[in-house]
């Protein structure tokens, strides 16, 4: 539209008037439908290049852990007003939410610039009454939620064979999509949490943000002791996964537990992931996290025994803070450039490979504490997805897993499996630069070949454009509906 009109601005010099714009866009201006011509070529490339290769195995056997919940998902400037919260003049940053100006602050602090971010409220009153407000609130909706059963629900989708590491109630575990079974103790009360969606432009007192996205809430009560753990352990024997993903774990964030009680928990949960065979690829699926000694257990504990990370913008700067010891960074760019994300992707794999050599080096470390190199690294941002394969590990396909992870972009955010080109934009620059480097390689985006691969050092790097879903249905469970569709086309 904006393009559109700048060309009829040119084309019809200073006699321009409302009633030319008008005109101008009812015959849709050549501009416009070059663009929309570039859209179709761009999709149907992607259709293309994801449908190139098949699920490899009959049934891949996919193992995900750990945790889920009952999503409440409402809009989330009307559940504040309804609960009369007024906007704050204080947009700020805090680790957890102890009452209702701290989530006005915390809200206002991510939603103008439209990141998406996760917080423990520790106010159980505070939690009951969003909760009772939420149920009240018209046009809220209710499903199964948490990285791992969404993460399930799109493996199983996409013709997998899913173990699901997670407590639920009995009405939601009958709903769960088939080819999923069930690891862990049933619950009466699932925890719950609290979707606040808002689109692009929404307004909150003073407030407007920059791009549609979400601000969750939750008090858990089971997730954050792993509680299906155990459960998980014991059937994971005989299931003998090709793939194992662990996500959720930013349920601990900030959580009160009893001295040690953490530590104990993620020790466990390591040494499960260093058992696994080594046929078994695992895989870590990042989340918002701000608890600096979490972050440091999953360093020590986790992250060394996945060859697989995924992750978004937000969170690739966040867990990069960490490697390099720094201040942890709480809030990024919501929209930055593919020459950024590449360079911190490179030094993000860099960084867990070279602490990988270090504790192999170490000849006192057993084995269950040297762990794996990270071999794969997939980033999703608004605007499009990267990776970077290492050459000659065991993931395949790697063009047509980003392709397919860029299309669930739209199919998510937009609520349907058919890609509607009138509700998509793109919004990747017409080439991109691979480095923030001086003298950089520029690659233009072909519509034909939207995914671009290319090699370096020892890996493949491929970046895909994102059809950026303009009528939101839901941005909740994106990073997981993307993450796992890359992952389906590459055990
Ligand atoms: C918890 O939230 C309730 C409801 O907003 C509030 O009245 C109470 O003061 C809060 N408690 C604390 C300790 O902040
Ligand atoms: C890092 O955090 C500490 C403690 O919060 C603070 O004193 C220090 O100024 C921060 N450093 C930077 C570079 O932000
Ligand atoms: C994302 O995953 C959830 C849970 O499996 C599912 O309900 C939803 O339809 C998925 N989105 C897409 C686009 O498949």
């Amino acid at each position: 539209m904006e393009q559109g009109n700048r060309f009829s601005l040119m084309k019809y010099g200073t006699a321009v008037s409302l009633s030319v714009v008008l005109l101008a866009y009812w015959f849709r201006p050549p501009a416009e439908s070059m663009l929309d011509d570039r859209l179709d070529t761009v999709l149907s490339s992607l259709l293309r290049a994801e449908s190139k290769v098949g699920i490899n195995n009959a049934r891949p056997r996919v193992a995900i852990g750990l945790g889920g919940c009952v999503d409440i998902l409402v809009d989330g400037v009307s559940l504040l007003s309804k609960i009369g919260l007024v906007p704050t003049d204080q947009p700020l940053h805090h680790d957890y939410i102890e009452n209702a100006d701290q989530l006005a602050q915390s809200f206002a602090y991510f939603f103008v610039p439209g990141a998406a971010a996760e917080r423990f409220v520790s106010n159980d009153t505070l939690f009951s009454l969003l909760v009772e407000a939420c149920r009240e609130l018209p046009g809220n909706r209710w499903s199964i939620g948490g990285n791992a059963p969404v993460m399930a629900g799109r493996m199983a989708t996409e013709g997998c064979d899913v173990l699901l590491g997670g407590s639920f109630s009995a009405d939601f575990a009958d709903v769960l999509p088939q080819h999923i079974t069930v690891a862990g103790n049933m619950v009466d009360e699932p925890d719950i949490h609290l979707i606040l969606e808002y689109p692009s432009g929404a307004v909150w007192g003073h407030h407007t943000s920059h791009r549609a996205n979400r601000y969750i809430v939750h008090s858990d009560d089971h997730n954050p002791y792993l509680a299906s753990l155990q459960d998980f352990e014991l059937k994971l024997q005989d299931f003998q996964p090709d793939l194992l993903v662990i996500g959720g774990l930013q349920m601990m964030d900030s959580f009160p537990f009893q001295l040690d009680e953490r530590e104990a928990l993620l020790s466990r949960l390591g040494r499960l992931l260093s058992s696994s065979s080594p046929r078994t690829g695992v895989h870590f699926e990042m989340a918002s996290f701000v608890d600096e000694g979490l972050m440091g257990d999953l360093l020590r504990l986790i992250m060394p025994h996945a060859d697989s990370l995924g992750m978004n913008e937000q969170e690739l700067p966040n867990l990069l803070s960490l490697l390099r010891g720094t201040n942890v960074t709480v809030l990024s760019d919501p929209n930055p450039r593919v020459a950024t994300v590449l360079d911190q992707m490179r030094e993000l794999y860099r960084l867990v490979n070279r602490r990988h050599v270090q504790a192999n080096r170490d000849s006192d470390t057993n084995a269950h504490t040297k762990g794996r190199p990270l071999t794969r690294l997939h980033v999703h941002t608004l605007a499009f997805q990267a990776m970077i394969v290492t050459r000659g590990s065991q993931w395949k396909n790697t063009m047509s897993a980003v392709a397919k992870a860029s299309l669930t972009a739209n199919r998510h955010v937009c609520g349907s499996p058919d890609i509607d080109p009138s509700k998509a934009r793109l919004i990747m620059d017409e080439s991109f630069s691979i480095s923030r480097q001086e003298g950089s390689q520029r690659i233009p985006l072909e519509e034909t070949r939207p995914v671009s691969c290319w090699d370096e050092d020892n890996y493949e790097i491929c970046v895909a454009p994102v059809l950026v879903c303009t009528e939101v249905y839901q941005t909740a469970g994106g990073g997981d509906n993307i993450s796992a569709a890359g992952l389906v086309l590459q055990i």
